[in-house]
């Protein structure tokens, strides 16, 4: 991982409201009423968003919309919050990002994180297997053909494809059960970034929740099951992805995309 863990400073917590969030039942991961700061500017205002098992929902919202902020403040990263998260019916609100990884939660930072001097294997083995429902690493090797092949590569020789690819392999092979992908599309060709998106349905298949954040409204729509719409911190809208799709042009206007 390329970020220091967080300490268990306990973060404090605010009145939880589950409305924007709809139905919770069922989710396994129930953020409510999370603010989040930087300093005295407030980032993030009482977002609620909830992912079931097996369920791929995007955060999709225009550059500076608190998206990444929201996925750190998910993972434990980012400490400046109000609100609460609920992971696997457990509240884990005061937990480190450590105690938040071993639960389940698996966090695929944009820049990927991956150790530039280790190879494909390496990489893949160095975080601890947290959790009981991690993928032995011949399953991984399965679902990712390209890195049995690259086992061998250092990070550096990797594509951007791969890299991402790499990336979401090691979480899934720590046991993550739900995976924050914060932009895996970014600067990948066509043929990859669909490519990602076999790979993210394919992951929904095996029962894992997905919270992907993006920017590219077409890629959201072929993988995901709802969508919530940030802008400037806030969750605008929550919609399904036959309104989404519906109303396609509409939010690419709207994203200023
Ligand atoms: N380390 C930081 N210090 C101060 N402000 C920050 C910091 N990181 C982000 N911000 C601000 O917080 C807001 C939300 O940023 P965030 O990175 O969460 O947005 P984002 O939706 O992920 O944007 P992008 O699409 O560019 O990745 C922005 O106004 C940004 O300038
Ligand atoms: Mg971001």
């Amino acid at each position: 991982m390329s970020e220091p863990v967080a300490t268990d400073a306990p973060a404090s917590v605010a009145t939880t409201d589950r409305t924007a969030s709809g139905d919770t039942a069922g989710h396994v991961l129930d953020v409510a009423g999370m603010s989040a700061w930087y300093g005295e500017a407030r980032v993030l205002r009482e977002v609620s968003v909830g992912v079931g098992a097996g369920e791929v929902v995007t955060l999709v919202g225009r550059n500076g919309a608190g998206k990444t902020t929201l996925l750190r403040s998910v993972m434990g990263l980012h400490r400046h919050v109000e609100g609460t998260v609920t992971f696997d019916g457990a509240d884990v609100t005061r937990r480190s990002a450590d105690a938040r990884a071993k639960a389940g939660l698996g966090w695929v930072p944009d820049d990927r994180g991956i150790y530039a001097s280790l190879t494909v294997a390496e990489n893949l083995l160095l975080p601890p297997v947290v959790h009981p429902d991690a993928w032995p690493l011949e399953k991984v090797y399965e679902f990712f053909p390209v890195l049995h092949e690259r086992r061998d590569f250092p990070g550096t020789r990797l594509s951007g494809g791969e890299q991402q690819m790499l990336a979401m392999a090691r979480v899934l092979r720590m046991g993550s059960r739900l995976l924050l992908l914060d932009e895996p599309s970014e600067g990948l060709a066509p043929v990859i970034v669909q490519r990602i998106g076999e790979i993210i349905r394919e992951i929904k298949g095996q029962g894992v929740g997905v919270l992907l954040v993006e920017q590219n409204v077409k890629f959201a729509s072929t993988v995901a099951d709802r969508h919530y719409l940030l802008a400037q911190g806030q969750v605008v809208e929550h919609l399904d992805n036959d309104e989404f799709r519906a109303r396609e042009s509409e939010l690419l206007t709207h994203l200023g995309m």
